[in-house]
């Protein structure tokens, strides 16, 4: 077997020079089995911006399809992510995808489709749940810490994106709103911990049809909104626990946890599964809370699911942040959209494995550098 250090490094590519793509540049440095060769997008100049701030090649999208990268992430607005990731299958590559795999049900199926016809792998975010806190609560519960989980609940509510994203409109489109853009990060933890899903019951709701940025270069212009603002669903489980969901970008606080699971044994409260760190806390029948500390990984470490899916690639075995998963969560998704349109709960076709947990030492594989401020 070859040693960590002597393994070539995977070339990975971007498409997409928007807000999140600082984050990416500097979680992938991290990883020294990443090497990020350029970056693209639809308006050259995001992408030539991107370049001189990173120190990146600059390409056309055509150069980057053409490269050598093996992966391709996609960092583009959901509605985009079908075309896209289609356009990097047919150029031969791996697609690694942000989230939601596509702006629905059906676009996400049929780039699944695409990618096993041509015997290519998709990858998709969120890969918070490969951190130190979904990792904790996923040895706590395989342990039968709280025992047989039986409900719990999980709450995403904020006031929506408006007054720190440059462009906030792609958060109230189709392939977003609160569900699709945070929730996604709810269900993929509860996917992952609990396993596939299969039948959802949703209630939608839009409190504001026109939004008024507050602040910023564009305070003052309204943004029309095109899916619902807040919504809350019943989501039964193959394993028979019976969760249930709120998100919502209407809501300036609240007090409720993140996720909280309810098992025959005891509770347990995870920290927000949009980080990958943070506390946990047990509770075993009607006893004190205790804190749990968290696993590895739990800095700032966007782009994880790249570089273990760069690792899978290299030794052959399946990724965890894996495109099957994130079908199955947008299969959820979608069907708790179209169960509010239609007011009856409805039964989800598809349904994936939980992937393996994170072994120890996990990160030598990776070859981590210092981990990213
Ligand atoms: N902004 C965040 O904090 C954040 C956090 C986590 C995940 N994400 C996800 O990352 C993705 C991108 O979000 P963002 O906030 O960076 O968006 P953004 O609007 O800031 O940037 C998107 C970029 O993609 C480019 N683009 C659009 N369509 C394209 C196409 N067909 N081909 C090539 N380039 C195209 C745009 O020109 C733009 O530069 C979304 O899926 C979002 O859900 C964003």
């Amino acid at each position: 077997m070859m040693a960590a250090s002597q393994i070539k490094p995977t070339a990975v590519a971007i498409i997409g020079a928007g807000d999140i793509f600082p984050a990416y540049a500097k979680g992938l440095a991290q990883f020294g089995n990443l090497r990020l060769i350029g970056v693209a997008d639809a308006k050259p100049e995001a992408a030539q911006s991107r370049a001189a701030e990173f120190d990146l090649p600059l390409m056309s999208l055509d150069q980057l399809l053409g490269s050598e990268a093996e992966i391709i992430i996609n960092l583009t607005p959901p509605l985009a992510h079908r075309a896209v990731g289609e356009a990097v299958l047919k150029a031969g590559k791996h697609l690694y995808t942000e989230k939601p795999l596509a702006g629905s049900f059906a676009d996400g199926a049929a780039l699944m489709e695409k990618a096993a016809a041509l015997g290519l792998r998709i990858g998709c975010a969120p890969d918070t749940f490969l951190g130190g806190a979904g990792q904790a609560a996923r040895a706590l519960v395989d342990a039968n810490g709280i025992g047989r989980i039986v409900a719990g609940q999980a709450t995403m509510m904020e006031r929506g994106p408006d007054d720190w994203h440059p462009n906030p409109e792609f958060f109230y489109r189709p392939g977003a709103g609160p569900l699709m853009d945070m929730g996604v990060y709810y269900l993929t933890q509860l996917v992952q911990l609990l396993g596939p899903i299969t039948l959802v019951s949703g209630l939608a709701h839009t409190s504001w049809p026109l939004r008024q940025i507050p602040r910023g270069p564009r305070q003052g212009e309204h943004i029309k909104v095109e899916t619902p603002t807040h919504l809350v669903a019943g989501l039964t489980f193959e394993q028979g626990a019976f969760i249930t969901l709120s998100t919502s970008f209407d809501v300036w606080k609240h007090k409720s946890s993140h996720i909280e699971l309810f098992g025959e044994l005891g509770s347990l409260v995870l920290p927000d599964p949009n980080q990958f760190g943070g506390e946990l806390e047990l509770c075993v029948a009607d006893g004190d809370w205790a804190a749990q500390a968290p696993l590895a990984f739990t800095g700032r470490h966007r782009g994880l699911g790249v570089a273990e899916m760069a690792d899978a690639l290299r030794s052959g075995r399946p990724h965890r942040a894996s495109g099957e998963m994130a079908l199955h969560v947008l299969e959820a998704m979608d069907a708790i959209l179209r169960s509010a349109e239609q007011q009856a709960p409805l039964a989800l076709q598809t349904r994936c494995a939980r992937p393996d947990p994170v072994p120890a030492g996990f990160a030598a594989s990776l070859q981590m550098q210092e981990q990213c401020a």
